[in-house]
């Protein structure tokens, strides 16, 4: 039983407010959860509360959603016997009762059920009491976001995240030290440029280079100078140009020019094959299905396309996409849904259809690891944690080197 259902504003990585729940069972037991929060938003994802007072945080304070979870949350949750995280989980979308959890918070809701899912793994391990059945767990590939534009970074760069993947690396640890030594060397490199060495919302550099062929070059340089191989064989490259952003008026707007979707897709295929891109999220916009279709044809056998503002981790949409095949993976973000269920359930869909999965972080953050032991319970082979530095973003990072020394038997690298 829960004998405390609680949440607490606190900060997040940007100094935005966000969710702290804790969660209290009859044993004694403690659990929390930190609630992420995005800023490349698709849409369609589930509704975060915010206060909306303008004169509190801008209006993003979440004292209505903390009111939520100590109110009506746990008042459902307290003194009766939960067997299940499933069953909480559809006691809280029927609480809330709307189609996107508007009007209890999918950031209230989200918080307890990632609180709740801690509290039936109790004192073993989160990510094996997470593990669906049938699904073998695996330490995933770190892909480390080494350089921040769009509405990350206030510089001149569209593409949003530009990812480095130690995919050849043989271990955890050794692809966390593959990440480092690019990141330092990338640093090194940009400063004897005369870059800016400042860092964006996701830990990675922010200098004002604007066109996305510039920062590809200096990566695979930065990644030769490090001492590894760019490509599959060791250090990959992974794009988020995060496109819903810079599509407005039916064109794609890249570095001063106006590019229709035909115009991307050709521009992607370049880059596919002049740089180590072995996969490309949200290369076009949210809206643009057609496009994507088309996208999904071109380069589907190349690249993986991952779905992130398109998808928004929602079984349902999901359906429909693979219905169109449309991309080839999903991009996994607890929040985006609102439930841990929802989200296992979404995952369960993308492996029913052959779509790979990358599990993912929020631009906004707190130190919780919880998608560490996501990503290894789940098997996705893939995980996008921000930079291979600043505490909100290595604490994933670290939180799989844990399990990794607790647990050495787990096999590491891309599921196949
Ligand atoms: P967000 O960005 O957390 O700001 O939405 C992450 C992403 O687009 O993958
Ligand atoms: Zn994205």
């Amino acid at each position: 039983t829960f004998t405390e259902v609680s949440a607490l504003e606190i900060l997040d990585s940007r100094g935005n407010p966000t969710l702290q729940v804790t969660v209290t069972t009859g044993d004694g037991g403690r659990y929390r959860a930190g609630v992420p929060s995005g800023a490349s938003t698709g849409t369609r994802e589930a509704v975060e509360l915010r206060d909306g007072d303008p004169e509190r945080y801008g209006g993003k304070g979440v004292t209505k959603a903390a009111a939520a979870v100590d109110g009506e949350i746990a008042d459902a949750l307290r003194g009766q016997r939960w067997t299940s995280l499933p069953d909480v989980d559809a006691a809280l979308i029927d609480l809330d009762g709307t189609a996107t959890k508007s009007r209890l918070g999918a950031n209230a809701l989200v918080g307890v059920s990632m609180a709740v899912a801690r509290a039936f793994a109790g004192n073993g391990p989160l990510w094996q009491s997470l593990q669906p059945e049938g699904v073998l767990p695996r330490l995933p590939v770190p892909h480390f976001n080494v350089l921040n534009g769009g509405v990350h970074a206030p510089n001149d760069l569209d593409f949003q995240e530009f990812m480095i993947a130690p995919v050849g690396a043989p271990s955890l640890p050794e692809a966390l030290r593959a990440g480092a030594a690019v990141y330092a060397r990338l640093r090194a490199l940009l400063a004897a440029r005369g870059d800016a060495t400042g860092l964006g919302d996701e830990g990675g550099f922010a200098p004002n280079i604007a066109l996305p062929e510039d920062v590809l070059r200096l990566i695979v340089q930065a990644i030769t100078e490090a001492g590894y191989e760019p490509g599959r064989d060791g250090v990959a490259i992974a794009l988020d140009p995060a496109s819903s952003e810079f599509s407005r008026d039916g064109s794609y707007h890249v570095a001063g020019e106006a590019l229709s979707s035909d115009d991307m897709i050709a521009r992607y295929e370049q880059m596919v094959t002049d740089f180590p891109v072995w996969s490309l999220e949200d290369g076009l916009a949210e809206g643009d299905w057609d496009g994507w279709a088309k996208l999904t044809t071109r380069l589907g056998d190349r690249v993986q396309l991952v779905g992130d503002d398109i998808f928004v981790t929602n079984p349902a949409i999901i359906t429909a996409a693979v219905e169109r095949r449309i991309g080839n993976s999903c991009l996994i973000k607890l929040n985006q849904i609102g439930t841990v269920t929802e989200t296992l359930e979404a995952q369960r869909l993308c492996r029913d259809a052959g779509y790979t999965q990358m599990i993912s972080h929020r631009s906004g953050e707190t130190p919780d690891p919880f998608i560490a032991d996501l990503a290894v319970a789940t098997g996705t082979g893939q995980i996008k944690a921000g930079a291979p530095a600043r505490g909100e973003r290595v604490a994933k990072y670290n939180r799989l080197l844990e399990i990794s020394a607790a647990a050495p038997d787990l096999p590491f690298g891309l599921a196949d």
